[in-house]
């Protein structure tokens, strides 16, 4: 099969990471992969931020829980109750995309960055999860105070977030997909 096609096919959300660091290297190819995403009028409004300090993570992912929990209509409350989760999987590397707050597209073209990051990281042997559970996190004072902390730039927001890192388990079979999303007008 095609390169790009099999990598598409083959990657999968991992859930278990190995605790070694991702080489620098890859880290770059994979930044320079997300910024070649299309974006709309070609105005890029986005920004990375790579976290590769543990305790920041973990920072992150406790905030996160913290905010679930007190939010008692989110279906994800009862994970956050589990002290063992850890929404990152305990991925040496996380990236958060942020969007411009200029108007535009920025939620569809940080999307596509966020994707092509998924892609280039399978493409290059390694293990990613998209993970939106660390948006709670965000909100509120002591979210700003996080932004601020993550050098985030002034008229930027986060959107998505992506866990790196090498795969500690062999992905398991894709989860079915619908077949009755399709139609063709000839
Ligand atoms: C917008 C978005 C948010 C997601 N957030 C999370 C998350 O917080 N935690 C998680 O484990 N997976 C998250 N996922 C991954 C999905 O659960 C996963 O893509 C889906 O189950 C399909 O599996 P696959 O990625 O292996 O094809 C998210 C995916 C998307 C697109």
């Amino acid at each position: 099969m095609n390169e790009i096609l099999r990598v598409i096919k083959n990657r999968r959300s991992i859930r278990q990471f190995k605790t070694e660091q991702i080489k620098k290297e890859d880290l770059e190819t994979i930044l320079e992969m997300a910024v070649y995403a299309p974006s709309a009028g070609n105005r890029q409004p986005w920004h990375f931020t790579v976290i590769q300090r543990k305790e920041l993570i973990d920072e992150l992912s406790e905030a996160a829980k913290e905010m679930l929990k007190k939010d008692g209509q989110s279906p994800y409350s009862r994970m956050a109750e589990n002290e063992s989760f850890h929404i990152y999987y305990h991925a040496p590397t996380v990236i958060i995309v942020s969007g411009s707050l200029q108007g535009g597209f920025a939620q569809a073209d940080c999307a596509a960055a966020t994707q092509n990051i998924l892609l280039a990281a399978e493409a290059l042997g390694l293990g990613s999860c998209w993970v939106n559970l660390v948006m709670p996190a965000f909100k509120g004072e002591p979210g700003e105070e996080l932004i601020k902390k993550l050098g985030i730039p002034e008229g930027y927001r986060p959107l998505y977030s992506i866990a790196l890192g090498y795969k500690g388990t062999t992905a398991s079979p894709a989860p079915p997909r619908r077949r009755d999303c399709f139609n063709c007008i000839a």
